[in-house]
């Protein structure tokens, strides 16, 4: 990927996140969010794993929720200062490290315990590299762990997308404000009005999503570069032929889609028992799946909105057919 702009000051962001707009509300619903997903009702005696920790709202949600241990990183550093401001609220707690470092340094990672839960949301895609560092992530995952991946979907508008990025990210602060402003006129109060709905309910209301602040999100979205993004098709083939994992959940029809992956049967068995197990193959049984079903989310640009409907899928829980895979970012 050309790395031919500015990167966003993802960490300065998160400062202002927590300093303008933390509290408990926001980390019980971070943590609704997340445990639902995971489809826990705690994480007692389990082993969490941050990778891109952000504000570190969703540690601190996860430290709330009982894991065992918890490690948190990211590569910047004002998100580091963030997440450690978070856990002096908790009192340091010695379960709770937090590191700076990047998913995409091997040596870095090879320092790092696998956990039960690989948590990256929103992160991987702005590495500059996404699917090494899905790979990489998925590295950290104890053998019948998870992996709780939420990465950028592929649209229509994805160039456009990322030209706003970069356009955002040379802008001068009083630029930046007016795209701000734009964004939010054209994205949430004219779509809201035309629909009939309330925008600035929708924007009061935000927070209900993942506990995040509306305006730190239209920042993070307009400046999010490095900015890549997939097809859920791009990820479950990816995950299930380079990584052996296969889906467990998805949600789709925001602006990121959340995937849990776990291992294939025959691969925890073969990380469990590297001498003895046999190697994993294409073929092993998928793992055990919850009636696998897509959770369609209503979304305006760029921007998540509540779950609106979930629907089942086949009760095998396996995935369409894949019309279209740009078989240049894959080599196998
Ligand atoms: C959009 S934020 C998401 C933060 C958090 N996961 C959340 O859900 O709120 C992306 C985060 O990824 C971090 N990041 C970007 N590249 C990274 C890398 N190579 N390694 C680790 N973290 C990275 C950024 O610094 C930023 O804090």
């Amino acid at each position: 990927m050309a790395d031919d702009a500015p990167h966003f000051a993802f960490g300065d962001n998160w400062k202002h996140f927590v300093a303008d707009h933390f509290s408990e509300e926001r980390v019980s619903i971070a943590q609704k969010h997340m445990l639902s997903f995971l489809g826990r009702n705690d994480l007692k005696g389990k082993t969490f794993l941050d990778i891109g920790c952000g504000s570190g709202l969703h540690s601190l949600a996860a430290f709330d929720a009982g894991a065992a241990k918890i490690v948190s990183f990211d590569v910047d550093p004002d998100s580091v200062h963030t997440t450690e401001s978070l856990r002096a609220r908790r009192g340091d707690p010695k379960n709770w490290t937090i590191l700076q470092g990047s998913v995409l340094d091997k040596e870095f990672l090879a320092q790092l315990a696998p956990a039960d839960i690989v948590y990256s949301w929103g992160v991987l895609h702005h590495t500059g590299d996404m699917w090494n560092a899905v790979a990489n992530a998925a590295t950290l995952m104890v053998p019948g762990g998870v992996f709780y991946l939420a990465l950028y979907t592929t649209t229509q508008q994805s160039p456009s997308y990322l030209r706003i990025k970069k356009r955002y990210n040379r802008a001068t602060p009083l630029l930046k404000r007016a795209m701000e402003f734009r964004h939010v006129v054209r994205h949430t109060v004219l779509t809201g009005l035309l629909a009939g709905t309330n925008p600035f309910r929708t924007i009061r209301e935000y927070k209900k999503l993942r506990g995040m602040s509306y305006m730190v999100d239209v920042r993070d979205w307009l400046g999010g570069y490095p900015y890549e993004d997939a097809r859920v098709e791009e990820v479950l083939r990816f995950c299930r032929r380079k990584l052996r994992l296969e889906l467990i959940d998805l949600a789709t029809g925001g602006a990121n889609n959340e995937y849990l992956l776990q291992h294939t049967a025959a691969t925890a068995a073969a990380l469990a028992s590297p001498v003895t197990a046999p190697a994993a193959t294409l073929s092993a049984p998928a793992p055990a799946n919850r009636g696998l079903k897509f959770v369609t989310k209503t979304s305006w640009a760029g921007l998540p909105l509540p779950t609106s409907r979930t629907r089942d899928l086949q009760p095998t829980g396996r995935i369409p057919p894949v019309k279209q895979v740009p078989h240049d970012i894959f080599d196998f």
